[in-house]
């Protein structure tokens, strides 16, 4: 906390901050009445909506709701990050601001920013001997044969990593890198485990593949995927391995090349891997990305549907082989959850694009991808397809797999065509669907005529005591929220409808205090029923310490967080063990033993 910027600082600064010429120098404001009135810039409107009060030092638009300090009023429009903001109010205000307080934000960007760069400098070295070394003959081959050259090899900064298992070491160790940072950046392994850690003991993690470098958000490189120039060579693909900057659940390839299209489109494809990424590149299909290996994850949705929009689509391309069709509906629940609309493709003959591309050509990848289908009917299709539904038990097993599915929908209206078809196809009247997927613990989809009526309640599951006290201390105290400002809370929360109030509210953090603070959240949270309603379950339970009491908030903010980061590291273990066993989804021989340590780490911890 020492370190962090005090909030009496970040008081002074609004203290000093004329809200109105500030806006004004963007906005053409009107005196009314108390208050200044203008043109939002945050949406597109002919009539001012747009409101700032100079006396609370505070805007908001009735028309796109948008509102909050004169630091919100920075990072929404201009995108700045919080300390940027800072930075720059305080330069006006004439605050001198203790340079201490960035001193971890400084740290951060010193630990980060070395491996960009050596990471960068990597995959230059790939690439040069994929065009020019005599050794790379086999690679350049195997790279033309699958269409990876000239002006798209170039795009996607193809390489070769050398053969020999210390090229690129010797490389590096004679371009006086520390041995610490290239093994940190996931391009050098450790020969031997338990080993010192020296030169000799280095050895290249990728050999003889063509490398693929991933990029983050940002177009920076943060790690690599090799494929083997032989088919029968195990394993066909290699990744980076976990680094600070590369996590395989929170990257997806090609974003940052995408991300443009897929705002203008409003629409993602999401197809398996590298190559078939490429193929759709290659046929014009620029609105197109891929998870590393992994299926997609809450992080992955939430990357396209921040480029989208609420409701945009993701279109998942999969073989249409029982393995594809598989995919496809496990990542339904997870692209509902973020308030995407799921489409989807299944290529014909079971073939992947890349396939496609090659045997048949762009025409035909192209108009098969220009028909998506809705993925969520054709979900409740299989559903019939695999259960006997003629049958009660039948019935209970389609309806126990569909529950999940139906109560991650978010658009109240679609979520209730969905329950209409789902009878439908059962022969079940309505209202016996929706108690039975109540009886099954989800939230109910509501009827008709409940629709005016109070908002479902939050699945009771969903809520543990600890996240219910971290949640009520981070809404009641500012001190509390300045605490977690740097730590990630979103992990530590269990369902969507929590995260969502926490994003919220951290969206609105400096409003919170203000006098409409939390009137303003239940209008942000207006859409989500779940997540308002659990607003109001935490606000109904007393805090168990007074607001002013210090001391009393500092311990009950850090027992909350143990118990939360206790279950966090226990669900951590849950999927190491998982990713340990052998079957689908296990690890491949390369990353065990790196797992194997992590688990052994939580293990240890948890005794603790
Ligand atoms: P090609 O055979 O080169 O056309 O690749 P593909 O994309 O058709 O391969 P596949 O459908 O088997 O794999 C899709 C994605 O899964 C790849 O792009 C990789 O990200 C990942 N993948 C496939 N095989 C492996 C593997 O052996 N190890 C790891 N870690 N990932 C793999
Ligand atoms: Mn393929």
């Amino acid at each position: 906390m020492s370190r962090r910027v005090p909030q009496a600082v970040v008081d002074e600064i609004l203290q000093r901050t004329s809200l109105v010429q500030l806006v004004g120098e963007r906005v053409q404001l009107k005196k009314a009445g108390k208050d200044w009135k203008g043109l939002c810039p945050f949406h597109g409107e002919k009539t001012p909506s747009f409101t700032v009060s100079e006396e609370k030092g505070f805007y908001y638009c009735f028309g796109c709701k948008a509102g909050g300090t004169a630091f919100d009023f920075l990072m929404e429009l201009d995108k700045l990050p919080f300390p940027e903001a800072l930075r720059y109010l305080a330069g006006r205000a004439g605050i001198q601001l203790e340079t201490q307080y960035f001193a971890e934000e400084a740290a951060r960007a010193e630990k980060g920013e070395p491996l960009y760069t050596l990471l960068e400098r990597t995959n230059e070295f790939f690439r040069r001997l994929l065009r020019e070394d005599p050794g790379a003959e086999a690679a350049r081959a195997y790279a033309a044969r699958r269409g990876l050259a000239g002006d798209l090899a170039e795009t996607f900064g193809i390489g070769w990593a050398p053969s020999g298992w210390q090229r690129l070491r010797d490389k590096l160790h004679s371009a006086s890198v520390e041995a610490r940072e290239a093994l940190d950046a996931g391009i050098l392994l450790k020969r031997e485990e338990a080993g010192p850690l020296s030169w000799e003991n280095l050895r290249d993690k990728f050999v003889d593949r063509l490398t693929f470098p991933i990029h983050d958000a940002r177009g920076r490189i943060v790690g690599f995927g090799g494929r083997a120039l032989l088919d029968d060579q195990q394993p066909k693909y290699l990744n980076s391995p976990t680094t600070a900057v590369f996590h395989k659940g929170k990257l997806l390839y090609n974003f940052h090349r995408a991300r443009k299209a897929v705002a203008e489109k409003q629409a993602a494809i999401v197809v398996e891997g590298y190559m078939d990424t490429i193929a759709l590149w290659r046929a014009g299909i620029e609105n197109v990305v891929a998870p590393l290996g992994t299926a997609l994850t809450a992080d992955h949705a939430r990357l396209i549907q921040r480029q989208t929009g609420e409701g945009g689509k993701a279109i998942v391309l999969f073989d249409a082989d029982p393995a594809g069709r598989r995919a496809a509906f496990a990542s339904l629940e997870t692209i509902l959850a973020e308030g995407l609309d799921p489409w989807c493709v299944f290529l014909e003959n079971g073939k992947d694009p890349d396939e496609v591309l090659a045997n048949e050509g762009k025409e035909a990848l192209v108009a098969q991808i220009a028909r998506p289908r809705p993925l969520l009917a054709e979900f409740l299709r299989h559903l019939l397809e695999i259960h006997s539904v003629h049958e009660v038990a039948g019935k209970l097993g389609a309806l126990e797999e569909a529950a999940p599915v139906l109560s991650a929908i978010r658009n109240g209206v679609q979520r209730e065509e969905a329950l209409r078809a789902l009878a439908l196809a059962l022969s079940l009247s309505e209202d016996a669907v929706r108690s039975e997927l109540r009886r099954l613990g989800r939230r109910p989809a509501r009827g008709p005529a409940e629709k005016s009526a109070a908002p479902a309640a939050p699945r009771p599951a969903s809520f543990s005591g600890a996240e219910r006290s971290l949640l009520s201390l981070y809404l009641q105290s500012a001190k509390v929220r300045q605490e977690l400002e740097e730590q990630n809370v979103l992990e530590l929360l269990s369902s969507v409808p929590l995260q969502r109030l926490y994003s919220v509210a951290r969206e609105a953090a400096a409003t919170l205090a203000g006098e409409r603070g939390l009137a303003l959240l239940f209008d942000r949270l207006g859409e989500d029923p779940t997540a308002a309603e659990a607003l109001r379950a935490i606000l109904a339970e007393p805090l168990g310490v007074p607001l002013d009491d210090e001391k009393g908030l500092a311990e009950a903010l850090a027992d909350t967080l143990q118990k939360l980061r206790r279950v966090q590291l226990q669900l951590q273990r849950e999927r190491l063990r998982a990713e340990l066993q052998e079957g689908p989804g296990s690890a491949s021989q390369e990353d065990r033993p790196q797992l194997l340590r992590q688990l052994l780490d939580l293990e240890r911890q948890l005794r603790q």
